[in-house]
């Protein structure tokens, strides 16, 4: 048995965060709009300021903010958009909840959009969802230029890719409109909770008022008093509205972004380099306009017959580590032949051999040095097991 420590632990909520829920439990001022002046507000200010993006509207998930900027756009009903075929279920869930429909798009051994496929889908779609899948970046210069050429709009998701930067700009703030997530394993979290950037202020006054600020509760918010009486009571209200429990829990880990970005792509790329070593495992380079933002990693198997990637997951989980290949388990949410909520059945031949040999394992921002190496061994040991080779 290994001493590795428990991969799917959540970091420990910083101290400061005490104080200010302390105080919110004392007053039960937990609804962002009691005071003109909440904990959500605040964390609304820093985001938005951190991220470079002139509003920030916080949200109960990061599926919430994709589906209210789904919403702005102001699609018709049944318009398609484009989602790449390699993420997680929640993406093209949100799209059929704005009446929508999910177009997948191939995803290569890099985890990231096809571009021919990308290129051969654009022209029949009305807009375009980029999942930036575990935080790995699509071509944004590609991606940008050939939206811009076709007028289409960008919605990204960055539910994985805060702190990470393309060209030196954060990601999330390309397209129209950035969604994050604060879900557990994210790296910030507050359980639940998400965000969305955008620079517009039409389309920020939109999604404020569906988010559910009811009456003139926009008042509460950053942005402009012209565009939010131009949607004052034209737009459904869909109640989408974070805490002040949550924001205070998020607000006071956001001073540790930076180091945690550090932390967490110097664990990554510790462990990429021992293991890509093995002459079983190939881990994809990322693009040099790119500054990943790492809590996890992911490497393909190469070389290995089906039956011997499920020894490999039997074995290395006995051995400690939790580590799944995407299109191996039985339902996994990140194989898209299992959405059968989607109207339409997609052959993805690329996607498919790409997760079924796509390993993923969490290396959260806290591991050290020892940690990322014991990790990267007991891989390379366990695929030593299987293949019976000294030399993998
Ligand atoms: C790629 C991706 N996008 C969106 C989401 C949805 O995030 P949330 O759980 O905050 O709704 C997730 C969830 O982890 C995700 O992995």
């Amino acid at each position: 048995m290994s001493n590795i420590p428990n991969l799917n632990q959540a970091d420990p909520i910083p101290e400061s965060a005490r104080e200010e829920i302390g105080e919110l439990l004392l007053t039960g001022d937990l609804f962002r709009y009691t005071n003109d002046q909440s904990a959500v507000l605040g964390l609304e200010q820093n985001f938005a300021r951190k991220i470079g993006s002139s509003y920030a509207l916080a949200v109960s998930s990061c599926s919430a903010a994709l589906f209210l900027a789904l919403k702005t756009l102001n699609l018709r009903k049944e318009a398609k958009v484009l989602i790449p075929a390699f993420t997680f279920g929640a993406v093209p869930s949100a799209v059929v909840h704005a009446n929508c429909i999910p177009v997948l798009c191939e995803c290569g051994t890099d985890y990231r959009i096809d571009l021919d496929d990308f290129l051969s889908k654009l022209k029949s779609v009305d807009a375009v969802l980029i999942s930036h899948m575990r935080g790995h970046t699509s071509n944004m210069d590609k991606i940008l230029l050939h939206c811009k050429r076709l007028e289409l709009p960008i919605i990204e998701d960055a539910a994985h890719s805060l702190g990470t930067t393309w060209r030196g700009k954060n990601i999330g703030t390309f397209g129209q409109l950035g969604c994050f997530s604060f879900q557990s394993y994210k790296l910030l979290n507050s359980g639940e909770g998400g965000m969305l950037v955008t620079n517009d202020p039409d389309y920020f006054a939109k999604a404020v008022v569906m988010s559910g600020a009811y009456e003139h509760n926009w008042q509460k918010h950053q942005g402009d008093r012209e565009f939010f009486e131009k949607w004052q009571n034209q737009l459904p209200l869909y109640n989408m509205r974070l805490n002040n429990l949550s924001a205070s829990i998020v607000n006071a880990q956001l001073p540790y972004l930076d180091q945690r970005v550090e932390n967490g792509r110097h664990n990554h790329d510790i462990t990429a380099a021992k293991l890509s070593g093995s002459e079983w495992i190939h881990v994809p380079e990322k693009f040099e306009q790119e500054a990943r933002a790492p809590d996890s990693i992911q490497f393909n198997l190469v070389g290995l017959t089906p039956p011997e990637v499920s020894q490999f997951c039997d074995l290395i989980n006995t051995m400690g580590i939790k580590l799944q290949v995407f299109g191996h388990s039985k339902d996994n949410a990140r194989a898209f032949w299992n959405w059968d909520f989607l109207p339409v059945k997609y052959n993805l031949p690329k996607t498919r051999e790409m997760l079924r040999n796509a390993c993923d394992v969490r290396l959260p921002a806290r591991l050290n040095l020892d940690d990322c190496q014991n990790i990267a061994e007991l891989i390379l040991e366990a695929l030593r097991q299987i293949k019976n080779d000294v030399a993998a």
